[in-house]
């Protein structure tokens, strides 16, 4: 049996720690908002900002919300972005994702105050984390590196395979895996003997956006098992990028879905508020 990585208890640990932290920063005379900006009614957006909104009040923080027409245009949503930058008590400036084709991701994230990102998405943040300079880290790959810490599992010296390069999953977390001291390999769509490089993962991060992509034969007898993904499968069920039932019993631990990965993205973004408030 694999040591099953329970993301909803190590997220709820870190949501207690940081909600101390916010008692003890409000009698310091320190407190701040998280603004929160949603262009459009995606359902599944819906339900993300919704729940950090919902960690905003647990662990004491405010949270101003920004609910945007589909239609906004690029220019509207950048001056919004402008005068939160500008506003004192907002410590934390987040934008879901993703925005609608007529507006410009790249251009909204560079024009969030770095000193603002607590989703860690501006290359001035994306840079630092590079160089293991002080910035705010992308909340995803952060959460996993906390997991593992927290569930024992050593990092240093091992072989990790990461099965992904976004921008705001795969490459980041590449670079963090390096920076604990593990021999990082970066997998993606067009790899080649995907099978054999993945079964060589002492850690296997999983981030390839397709539903019970990863069979068994993935999976090195004894390896650690990280699922990014998060899908509705023919029955409406969530599941991840991995076939959890048949990789659970080759894996020394694994991570399931739901409860494994989701909930530390937004542990991880209420521990960048936290700092963003404690720097100020
Ligand atoms: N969309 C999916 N994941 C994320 C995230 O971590 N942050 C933001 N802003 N949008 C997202």
């Amino acid at each position: 049996m694999a040591q099953i990585i329970d993301g909803k208890k190590i997220s709820q640990q870190i949501k207690d720690e940081l909600k101390e932290k916010v008692e003890s920063l409000k009698a310091e005379g320190k407190s701040g908002a998280l603004a929160v900006i949603q262009v459009g009614e995606d359902p599944a957006s819906s339900v993300y900002v919704r729940n950090k909104k919902n960690a905003c009040a647990y662990i004491g923080i405010e949270s101003l919300a920004y609910e945007l027409p589909e239609d906004i245009s690029e220019e509207e949503l950048l001056e919004l972005i402008a005068k939160l930058n500008g506003t004192k008590q907002v410590k934390g400036i987040l934008v879901q994702l993703p925005l609608p084709k007529h507006i410009c991701e790249d251009k909204v994230i560079q024009a969030i105050s770095p000193s603002k990102d607590v989703d860690g998405f501006h290359p001035q943040s994306v840079g630092a984390m590079t160089i293991g300079e002080p910035g705010f880290l992308s909340c995803t790959p952060a959460g996993i590196i906390q997991l593992l810490k927290r569930s024992g599992i050593e990092i240093s010296g091992k072989r990790c395979v990461v099965i992904g390069r976004s921008n705001i999953v795969g490459k980041p977390m590449a670079l963090l895996m390096l920076r604990e001291d593990a021999t990082v390999t970066i997998a993606h769509s067009k790899t080649q003997n995907l099978k054999e490089i993945c079964k060589e993962a002492d850690i296997l991060i999983v981030a390839i956006g397709k539903p019970r992509f990863i069979g068994a034969e993935y999976v090195k007898e004894g390896a650690v098992v990280i699922d990014v993904g998060i899908h509705r499968d023919e029955n409406h069920k969530l599941c991840g990028d991995v076939k959890f039932e048949e990789v659970e019993p080759v894996a020394f631990a694994i991570t399931p879905v739901p409860g494994g990965v989701g909930p530390m993205t937004i542990a991880m973004l209420m521990n960048n508020c936290v700092q963003s408030i404690e720097e100020d």
